[in-house]
């Protein structure tokens, strides 16, 4: 599991593999589907208290940016 160290400190959102929201809005934005967040932070392998919390802010990400993409020009 790679260390987030590099990372500023934000909202943890996974306490038991320490991934916070920034991080996770930087690997969705890289094109990473909440499996292979999971995979990659850990978040979601511990005591999946945090499953909603992170669906619910990955439907977030993807609505802004689905509307964003409505909104920008052709
Ligand atoms: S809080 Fe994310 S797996 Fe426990």
């Amino acid at each position: 599991m790679p260390r987030q160290i590099d990372f500023p400190a934000d909202e943890i959102i996974c306490h038991c593999s320490g991934t916070g929201r920034a991080y996770i809005r930087s690997l969705f934005k890289q094109g990473m589907d909440v499996a292979a967040i999971s995979r990659w932070t850990g978040a979601l392998s511990g005591c999946g208290g945090c499953e909603w919390d992170i669906a619910d802010f990955l439907q977030d990400l993807a609505r802004q940016e689905n509307a964003s993409r409505q909104t920008a020009p052709d």
